[in-house]
């Protein structure tokens, strides 16, 4: 399925991600949270990578790019739509539906439309660098300046394929040193003896606390108190930012994720203090 371009390659790597973590979530009882942090990342992600594309046909001089465009915005109204509709009602929209919707559209249009470009854009010089002017984090400085190939994380969420969102979207801008984990022992036993850089922590691990956790982390040795702490919570659940922040997180967010504002996060909790 190569397009010959490997950013691209990568970007359409991330959306069938998206796609398959979508197919195991059928019948989670989080199915609903799932379905909205996936729509929300598959609609920066598809905005993001088409842009990415238009900006390599263009420097191709790419005949076609005029109806590709159009193809494109179409499949972005029809996330647009199903977006809004899980805002007005997040139980009306399953994950079947929507997994039925992006295996008939955007597989299709990688493996056809996409593939027309291909010959266009191999050995071209200038489709590489027109491709990489488009980042998913846009302008943001602190972004660009985290080195995400060598950061460790931690995931702790008891939802797998929550987690799986996740590490998508960290996999995305390069991350692969990354654990998950899904209950707090196992959290505890990691950062007792793995290095890391950063916590990315669910509020509402299974029957647990993840603000347990997050007070266990700043009582311990200097290094690990020092520990940068996301913490998550699923939008439908009792939390409050100012209980997350007080119990010693340092950054709040609720379910559904955006994937950018997710990494524009980290990269403020990793920013060296100045
Ligand atoms: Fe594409
Ligand atoms: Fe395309």
């Amino acid at each position: 399925m190569s397009v010959g371009v490997p950013l691209l390659d990568s970007d359409h790597k991330t959306l069938i991600g998206l796609i398959n973590q979508l197919h195991r979530s059928i019948g989670d009882e989080e199915e609903y949270a799932a379905v909205g942090s996936m729509l929300l990342a598959l609609e920066e992600y598809a905005a993001h990578h088409f842009a990415r594309e238009e900006k390599m046909m263009e420097a191709c001089r790419y005949p076609l790019l005029a109806q590709h465009h159009e193809t494109h915005g179409s499949f972005a109204g029809k996330v647009k739509a199903l977006r809004a509709r899980y805002d007005e009602d997040p139980t009306g929209v399953r994950a079947r539906e929507c997994q039925t919707f992006l295996n008939s559209w955007l597989i299709d249009h990688i493996c056809t439309t996409d593939m027309n470009y291909r010959s266009w854009v191999i050995g071209h010089p200038g489709a590489e660098a027109a491709a990489q002017r488009v980042s998913l984090t846009g302008g943001g400085r602190r972004a660009r300046q985290v080195d995400w190939a060598r950061l460790r994380v931690l995931l702790v969420d008891d939802n797998v394929t929550f987690s799986e969102i996740l590490r998508t979207i960290l996999v995305s801008v390069g991350v692969t040193n990354l654990s998950a984990v899904h209950d707090l022992d196992s959290a505890k036993a990691v950062i007792s003896h793995e290095p890391l850089d950063i916590l990315v922590s669910d509020w509402h691990v299974g029957e647990e606390n993840g603000l347990d956790l997050v007070k266990w982390v700043r009582r311990g040795p200097p290094d690990q108190a020092r520990l940068p702490v996301l913490i998550l919570s699923g939008h439908e659940r009792m939390t409050n930012r100012d209980l997350a922040l007080l119990a010693g997180a340092d950054e709040f967010m609720e379910k559904p994720i955006s994937a950018r504002n997710l990494l524009l996060g980290m990269a403020r909790l990793l920013e060296p203090a100045a």
